[in-house]
C-alpha cells in the first residue's frame, strides 16, 4: 500500500463536491406524509461518513485520470447513499436493533410499518433518479446490488448448521450484503463515464475487495467495546482452554466473480494495536452484537479452525447461557483476531493492486488511501 499517510485524505479530496450533494439529499426524499418524510430524511440530516458517495466520486474522477465527476456520476453518489439508507432501515427492523449511529433506530421511533415503508420509498426515489440518467446498464447494476443484498440477508437468515460453520459461506454472504454495493457502485461510475471494460473491471474489483476488508474490520470492531472487549480488559482465564494447534493456511475469499488468488501465506502477526479499542458509544451500536444475534463472523470462524470444540456453540447460535462469554474466551485464546486483520489486509492490498491500471491522479491516490484507512478505522 505504499506510504499511506503521505496520501491525501479521500474525504478531504471530495468534500467540496460532496457537500452540496449531501445537502440536497433531504430535498430529494421529501414526502407528503410527515412520518414518511421524517423517516426518509433521518439518515441524511445526521451527518455520517458518506463513505459510499465518497467512493463513487473518487472512482469517477480516478477512472478519467482526474478532473471533476459528471452530473450523472454525482447523482449516482446520491442514489447509492439512498439505497444504503433503505437497506439500514430494513435491516434494523429485521435485526430488532435498538440504535443506529448512536441514536434510536427509526422503527423504535416511528414503528415497523413506517420504517419498512420508508425504506421502500427511498428505493423508489433512488430508482426514479437513476432512471432519469438514461443509462439502462447502470439501472441494471443497481438492481443487481439490491438483489445481492437481499440474497445476502437470506443467506444469513436461513443458514443451515453447515453454513454457520463455513468461512466460505460467511465470505460469500459478506460479498453480497456489504461488498456488492461498493463494487457495483464503483463499476457504475465507470459505466457512466463511458470507460473501457478494463477500467470497469478494475473499479469493480477494487470495490469488492475494499468492501470485504471493510466488513472484516467491522467484525473485529464488534468485539472491541470497552465494557466487554477481551482486547480492552484483562480477560479472566476461564476454564481450561488447551493451547491451540498451529493455524491452517490463510483462508481466501471466494466471491463471485472468482478472481485469481493473491493470498499471502499465513504468518503469525502481533496482537492488534490499541486502535482496536473503542466503545460501543463510538460504534453507535452495541458491541458483541454479532454473537448476541447468533452470528459467527470471521474471528469466530478462525477460532473454530483451532478449537473445533466451539462447533456446537456456533450451531446453536450462542443461545445457551454463558455461550457468548465462552466463545469470546476461545477467540481471545486463538489467532482469530489477528487472522481476521490479516485477511482484511490481504483484501485491502488486492483492492490497491486492482486500480494499478488506472492513470495516476490525486483521486486514485485517494482510493489508495482508503485501502489503508479501512484497516485503521476504529469506528
Ligand atoms: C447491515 O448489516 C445491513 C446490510 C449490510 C444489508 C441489509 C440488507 C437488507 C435488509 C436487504 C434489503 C436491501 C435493501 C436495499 C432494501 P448488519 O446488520 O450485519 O450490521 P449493522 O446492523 O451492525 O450495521
Ligand atoms: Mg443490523
Ligand atoms: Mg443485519
Amino acid at each position: 500500500l505504499g506510504a499511506p499517510l503521505s496520501l491525501p485524505s479521500a474525504f478531504a479530496l471530495v468534500e467540496p463536491r460532496l457537500a452540496p450533494l449531501r445537502e440536497e439529499l433531504p430535498t430529494l426524499v421529501a414526502a407528503d406524509h410527515p412520518a414518511l418524510h421524517e423517516a426518509a430524511r433521518h439518515f441524511f440530516t445526521r451527518g455520517g461518513k458518506s463513505f459510499r458517495p465518497t467512493l463513487v466520486l473518487l472512482a469517477s474522477a480516478a477512472a478519467a485520470g482526474g478532473g471533476e465527476p459528471s452530473a450523472a456520476q454525482a447523482r449516482l453518489a446520491q442514489v447509492v447513499e439512498m439505497i444504503h439508507a433503505a437497506s439500514l432501515l430494513h435491516d434494523d427492523v429485521i435485526d430488532l436493533a435498538e440504535t443506529r449511529r448512536g441514536a434510536k433506530a427509526v422503527h423504535k421511533m416511528l414503528g415497523n410499518k413506517v420504517a419498512v415503508l420508508s425504506g421502500d420509498f427511498l428505493l423508489a426515489r433512488a430508482t426514479r433518479l437513476l432512471a432519469r440518467l438514461g443509462d439502462a446498464e447502470v439501472v441494471g447494476l443497481m438492481a443487481d446490488v439490491i438483489d445481492e443484498m437481499v440474497a445476502g440477508e437470506m443467506m444469513q437468515a436461513k443458514a443451515t448448521p453447515k453454513d454457520l460453520l463455513s468461512m466460505e459461506h460467511y465470505l460469500h454472504k459478506t460479498y453480497r450484503k456489504t461488498a456488492a454495493l461498493i463494487a457495483l457502485s464503483c463499476e457504475s461510475a465507470a459505466v457512466l463515464g463511458q470507460h473501457s471494460a478494463e477500467v470497469r473491471a478494475a473499479l469493480q474489483a477494487y470495490g469488492r475487495h475494499l468492501g470485504i476488508a471493510y466488513q472484516l474490520i467491522d467484525d473485529l470492531l464488534d468485539f472491541t467495546s470497552r465494557s466487554s472487549s477481551p482486547l480492552c480488559l484483562p480477560s479472566p482465564r476461564v476454564q481450561s482452554i488447551p493451547s491451540p494447534p498451529s493455524p491452517p493456511p490463510l483462508h481466501t475469499t471466494h466471491c463471485p466473480p472468482p478472481l485469481a488468488s493473491h493470498a499471502t501465506p499465513y504468518t503469525r502477526c502481533t496482537r492488534l494495536p490499541p486502535a482496536a479499542a473503542c466503545s460501543s458509544d463510538e460504534l453507535g451500536k452495541p458491541a458483541l452484537s454479532d454473537l448476541k444475534q447468533g452470528l459467527a463472523t470471521a474471528p469466530t470462524l478462525f477460532a473454530l479452525q483451532q478449537f473445533p470444540q466451539i462447533e456446537e456453540v456456533i450451531v446453536r447460535r450462542f443461545s445457551d447461557e454463558g455461550d457468548v462469554a465462552k466463545v469470546v474466551e476461545y477467540i481471545t485464546q486463538s489467532d482469530g483476531f489477528n487472522r481476521t486483520k490479516e485477511l482484511a489486509t490481504n483484501h485491502s492490498q488486492r483492492a490497491a493492486q486492482a486500480i494499478g491500471v488506472l492513470p495516476p491522479s490525486a483521486s486514485r491516490d485517494g482510493l489508495l488511501r482508503l485501502c489503508s484507512d479501512v484497516l485503521n478505522r476504529n469506528a
